[in-house]
């Protein structure tokens, strides 16, 4: 056959292993971590899942290579009974699909203890680092001595020989993104004045001695990738000039060269390429960097589309392509581009939901693909023993995928829309140029719900009569939710557009805008409307805004916010006219918040009408989604795929 994209389809061996092809799937942290660092059922099936989608490779995130950290705390220690076992398991697991197993070798230095829930005990660990001083978080860290140096080396060499015994077939040494490498290798963090600072070579003392510690436990031909951070973006960090020299000096003791970005705590939203990045915006230091060395060379940040990825390779800006989130959101994506059905991938919204919800709950999830932390639950897509017909009510997100996963079950799916294109809220992100992944997901599972046989018919409200007359043996009520319009004065006029919208084009917003509520989609839409050069008010009735946006997404949507708009909260609207918005401040004052053009971003509320109304269409009924009470697209898809596993 003739593959769409030959060169991320071709097969490259490094080392002595052979991998399918070029696409790999980076380091995320499983969550399932047992009390004694070992690796737990979910976090097995979490990279099991990642193999199964056809990737070459699969990295299982972060093992800690000495005792002195306990940051991200996956252990592989002969002394815990379960250590070798589970991480045999997991090998086994990923190999078994394909993929070639590899495992992040870390140690967090300075930053030990940045994931641990409980945070008081992570001021009991040792932080190391190449410096003493006193972090942000007023935890207090030392510079580590020639003993504490020669023990982490050769903690790193005792543990990649335990992964390469537990059958991992490749070891990625993690000297990027601010951990203990990282701060041994960046001025930023190395003031030292022995051999381990100073000169680039001599910062680089460090990472060369625990890569000679790993190759001799490892032996040749065992592949070595090394993960790099090209340049750090921040003044006191080296550039991609000294990224080069580094590269170049490290080069000699690895296979493979994972060139990513900046660190975790400096730069989160360059690290993790967030929404208002380009895609792929960091492959230039990759590029640059393979200019001057000969080994392989990996990019990733921010990659979720075939075509783009397939030119970095054809044009040789790198060798590899890694992913981390998209391989979330579809963990399918080198199966179908292997097979040329990249019309079915998925794409990653960058909404950071996967990375704030191990914050906020210690658990992983991804807002678009319900699988993501429940791998093991033996919710895998069976044959429904009698097959049923399905009404599906509603082609936002969750009704969509409802059908989806309904008709992959067998069952005979017809999914009605009320209006001329499926999406739902989906569609009113069109006009938001850093949500377009969120706009082109209706879409997305438009084309999955159809290929697996539901049939979708546009146009078409659901009445009671209509529902009656079709007979349905069950209907999954995803009706969504409207906008919500208080009775404010004024709130009516004709220099009022709803956030909903805005896509529809029906009315010119003028270049003075006030936008009414500073939820996440008012505080996107005002981000837009700031981005187009408008001026922006945004008037909030609470004492902050983006409340409802996640933990790891807030903070770059404040800090848009802040550079582009003019941020008003504690500010009950009153009234609105055609020269904005009266308000009454905290303290009584009435005041006009000025604006030609209001945009109304006041909520939402269930569509409770239309469930009342076929609520007893069927023998067999689920309300999902904003219809049953307004959320997430997380919670829509994940309530989808379940009610249509229930059927
Ligand atoms: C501006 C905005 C931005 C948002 N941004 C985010 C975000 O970044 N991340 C996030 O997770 N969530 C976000 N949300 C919330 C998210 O969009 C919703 O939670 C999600 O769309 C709910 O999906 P749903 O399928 O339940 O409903 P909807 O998306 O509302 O879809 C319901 C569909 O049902 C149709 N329908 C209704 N009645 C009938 C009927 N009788 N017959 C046929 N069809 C009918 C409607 O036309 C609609 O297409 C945002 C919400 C808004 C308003
Ligand atoms: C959920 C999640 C967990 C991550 N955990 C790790 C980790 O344990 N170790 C690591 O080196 N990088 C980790 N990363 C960073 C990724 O490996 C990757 O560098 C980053 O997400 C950028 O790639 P992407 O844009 O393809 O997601 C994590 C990223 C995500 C999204
Ligand atoms: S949760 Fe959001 S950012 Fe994370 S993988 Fe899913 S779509 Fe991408």
């Amino acid at each position: 056959m003739e593959r769409k994209y030959p060169h991320l389809c071709k097969p490259i061996r490094i080392g002595n292993v052979w991998y399918r092809n070029r696409m790999f799937s980076t380091p995320m942290g499983g969550t399932d971590i047992e009390l004694d660092g070992c690796i737990g059922p979910k976090s097995q099936a979490f990279y099991e899942y990642r193999a199964k989608g056809g990737c070459a490779a699969v990295t299982v995130s972060e093992l800690m290579v000495h005792p002195s950290d306990g940051s991200h705390a996956y252990r592989l220690d002969e002394s815990i009974l379960n250590s070798l076992p589970k991480a045999t398991y997991t090998a086994d697991a990923i190999r078994r699909h394909g993929a070639i197993p590899s495992i992040e070798l870390s140690h967090s230095g300075m930053y030990a203890g940045t994931y641990m829930t409980d945070k008081t005990k992570s001021h009991g660990l040792n932080q190391w680092s190449a410096d003493d001083g006193v972090r942000a978080d007023g935890v207090p860290y030392k510079a580590m001595s020639q003993e504490m140096i020669a023990e982490v080396v050769a903690a790193y060499g005792h543990v990649a020989g335990l992964c390469k015994r537990a059958g991992f077939e490749m070891v990625m040494v993690h000297a990027g993104h601010g951990w203990l490498l990282n701060q041994f290798l960046s001025p930023m963090f190395n003031h030292r004045t022995d051999e381990y600072g100073g000169s680039t070579e001599n910062r680089c003392r460090l990472a060369i001695e625990v890569l000679k510690s790993v190759r001799a436990a490892v032996g040749p031909g065992f592949p070595i990738e090394l993960r790099l951070s090209g340049a750090e973006f921040v003044p006191e960090g080296y550039d991609l000039d000294e990224g080069v020299k580094i590269a170049k000096i490290l080069e000699p003791y690895i296979d493979l060269l994972h060139v990513t970005a900046g660190t975790y705590q400096r730069t989160f939203g360059i690290t993790h390429p967030s929404m208002f990045e380009d895609h792929g915006r960091n492959v230039y230091l990759a590029a640059e960097i393979k200019k001057h060395v000969s080994v392989p060379v990996a990019t990733i940040g921010g990659l979720t589309d075939p075509e783009q990825m397939e030119e970095i390779i054809a044009s040789g800006k790198a060798d590899i392509v890694e992913m981390g989130r998209q391989l979330l959101a579809d963990p399918f994506l080198p199966q179908k581009v292997m097979e040329n059905r990249d019309d079915e991938i998925v794409h990653c919204m960058r909404c950071f939901v996967c990375m704030s919800e191990r914050a906020a709950t210690g658990t992983r999830r991804c807002a678009i693909n319900p699988i993501i932390g429940r791998e093991d639950e033996g919710m895998e897509i069976t044959p429904a023993p009698v097959k049923k017909r399905v009404l599906v009510v509603g082609g936002g997100p969750g009704g969509l995928y409802a059908a989806y996963t309904a008709a992959r079950r067998g069952h005979d799916v017809l999914l009605c829309e009320r209006e001329d294109r499926v999406g739902g809220i989906l569609k009113s992100e069109e006009v938001l140029p850093f949500k377009q992944e969120m706009f082109m997901l209706g879409e997305s599972y438009r084309v999955l719900a159809e290929k697996a046989g539901a049939k979708i018919v546009t146009g078409q409200t659901v009445t009671k009569e209509f529902a009656d007359a079709y007979k349905a043996d069950a209907i999954i009520i995803a009706a969504g939710s409207s906008p919500l319009r208080p009775p404010i004065p004024g709130l009516d006029g004709e220099n009022v557009i709803l956030v909903n919208d805005q896509y529809k084009h029906e009315k010119p917003i003028t270049d003075s805008v006030v936008v009414f509520g500073g939820g996440i989609s008012g505080v996107e839409c005002a981000i837009h409307m700031g981005m187009e050069g408008k001026t922006v008010h945004l008037v909030e009735m609470r004492d902050d805004v983006a409340l409802d946006s996640v933990i790891r997404q807030r903070p770059l949507l404040l800090e848009k916010l802040n550079k582009l708009c003019t941020v008003h909260t504690g500010y009950r609207g009153l009234e609105v006219t055609k020269e904005g918005i009266w308000c009454q401040t905290k303290e009584g004052e009435k005041v006009l918040v000025p604006g030609t053009t209001v945009i109304c971003a006041l909520g939402q509320r269930p569509r409770w009408d239309v469930v009342q109304e076929l609520y007893d269409c069927a023998p067999w009924v689920r309300v999902i989604g904003d219809a049953n009470a307004v959320g997430t697209i997380t919670k829509a898809t994940y309530q989808g795929h379940h009610a249509a596993l229930d059927i």
